[in-house]
């Protein structure tokens, strides 16, 4: 069951990735060179890639993962590269396409379903983990929850994914980026302290069981976002 709030924002985000920013985020995520702001936030993406990543089984082989919010694919590459089987699914058919265009054709024993949709969707399945990088940072903190507790009650073993906190450093960073004329800009991200959205996250009934596993910050250069992992058990 999803919120108002939820369904407004995941619109806003639908047209924002797959229209105004898909050619930016498209270069982002590419090798292509990028100017210096861009280049701290690539290598923080990368650093918080690996965070995730360093959070699930070096062998995935048989294991079933959802990539929730996809983007052009990297996470779901690296992952299926391990052995395990994907659904990728994210807002945006442009995204995605490229991140069909992208995926090397030889995975070894990993695959990769790649879907337009949303994450919430129930007819995904079950999955061992589910892993969401910075694809919940734009909802607020009750709505973020609530697709938190919804991968509760589909996941195995393990959720991972991200928020934006609320630091001083990332409040100053808002304000610049309001100074931006608002065609160029993303929808708002929703800043949540550490402490408030554990809070709310244990508290969720679909998420009884379940207890905080890594906690990890990354800051570089704009990019700042931090990595919460659950655990069963
Ligand atoms: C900041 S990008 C991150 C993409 C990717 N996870 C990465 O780290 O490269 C956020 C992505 O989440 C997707 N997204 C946001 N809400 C979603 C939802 N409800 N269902 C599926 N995808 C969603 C957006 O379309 C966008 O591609």
């Amino acid at each position: 069951m999803t919120t108002a709030t939820y369904q407004s924002r995941r619109g806003e985000l639908q047209t924002y990735f797959d229209r105004t920013a898909a050619e930016a985020w498209a270069r982002l995520t590419s090798d292509a060179p990028v100017s210096g702001i861009r280049a701290t936030v690539r290598a923080g993406r990368d650093r918080m890639r690996a965070t995730l990543l360093g959070c699930l089984p070096g062998d995935l082989r048989g294991a079933r993962i959802l990539d929730a919010g996809c983007g052009t694919g990297a996470l779901s590459v690296e992952a299926a590269r391990r052995g395990a089987s994907v659904t990728a699914i994210d807002l945006s058919p442009t995204l995605v396409n490229l991140a069909r265009e992208r995926t090397p054709r030889d995975l070894g024993a990993g695959r990769i379903d790649f879907r337009v949709g949303d994450m919430m969707d129930s007819k995904l399945g079950t999955f061992d983990y589910v892993v969401a990088m910075d694809s919940l940072i734009h909802y607020r903190a009750a709505d973020m929850a609530r697709v938190v507790a919804a991968f509760g009650a589909r996941a195995r073993a393990g959720i991972v994914f991200t928020f934006a906190p609320r630091t001083p450093l990332l409040t100053a960073m808002h304000t610049v980026g309001r100074l931006f004329p608002r065609a160029d800009r993303a929808p708002a991200i929703e800043p949540v302290g550490e402490r408030a959205i554990t809070r709310r996250l244990l508290a969720e009934p679909a998420l009884a069981g379940w207890n905080i596993g890594t906690s990890a910050r990354i800051t570089s250069g704009f990019y700042m976002s931090h990595a919460l992992e659950l655990v069963r058990g």
